[in-house]
């Protein structure tokens, strides 16, 4: 949790569709006077434990480290799950134009929050897994995608759809990052496998509540036909 990157007053500038946000008050929580993200998370998290999959938003150190390595700011970054948009920064913080800046987030209320925080980007309120289908980067190849999905509450056949779906708008060579608050790689082996892919764990960050780790995923080689098929 990183209190300096949550002053914004969130909820005076955009009305979340939950009574939650309308009243801006949930079981008292609001008398705690935590920072405004944070209250939004856990409003949120309260409201969809596994749909956003976590009670505040990412620190600093952990924002910077997923986006550590990302040097080409000229191609579009995908970003997926962005929240409150701590990542989002990050990455304007490394140089990313904030037109290249593709933002997917599946929560309508996020969704309306990032459209009002970072206008010059392309925030789209729908779920990753329809990357298989719809490009949003409209026929630019994407250079990395940056991920702060659930994936250890999502079911293995949706971790693939989106795993798939974001390669297939990744060019040659582009990386997948993707954080977690377990002890392994969320993506599971056997998935990495089928679709032709490696993970190497980059760094661990212990000022992050809760402490967590960021994978690297990337081609290791072009996936057989015979291995396309997932469960
Ligand atoms: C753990 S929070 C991370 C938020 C932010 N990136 C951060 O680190 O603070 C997960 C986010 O993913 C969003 N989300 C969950 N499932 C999703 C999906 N299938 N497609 C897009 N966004 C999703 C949630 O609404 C939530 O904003």
């Amino acid at each position: 949790m990183d209190f300096a990157r949550t002053q914004h007053s969130t909820r005076q500038r955009v009305r979340g569709p939950g009574s939650w946000a309308r009243s801006g008050r949930l079981f008292g929580l609001s008398a705690l006077k935590l920072p405004a993200d944070v209250m939004t998370f856990l409003r949120a998290g309260l409201s969809d434990p596994r749909g956003v999959g976590a009670v505040a938003p990412s620190g600093r150190a952990l924002a910077r480290l997923i986006t550590s390595e990302i040097v080409d700011t000229s191609e579009p970054v995908i970003e997926l799950g962005a929240g409150t948009g701590v990542f989002t920064r990050a990455l304007l913080d490394r140089g990313v134009p904030e037109r290249q800046l593709v933002l997917i987030e599946a929560h309508p209320y996020f969704a309306s929050l990032l459209k009002s925080r970072f206008p010059a980007a392309r925030v789209l309120a729908m779920g990753a897994g329809e990357l298989r289908r719809f490009d949003p980067c409209e026929g630019s190849a994407a250079g990395s995608v940056v991920s702060g999905l659930p994936l250890l509450s999502m079911p293995r056949r949706e971790i693939m759809r989106i795993l798939r779906g974001s390669f297939r708008r990744l060019r040659s060579g582009g990386a997948f990052y993707q954080f977690t608050y377990g002890p392994l790689c969320p993506v599971p082996g056997v998935i990495l496998k089928r679709l032709g892919l490696r993970a190497k764990r980059i760094g661990w960050v212990a000022n992050n509540l809760p402490p967590a780790s960021v994978y690297r995923i990337e081609r290791a080689r072009r996936p057989s036909a015979r291995r396309r098929r997932v469960n």
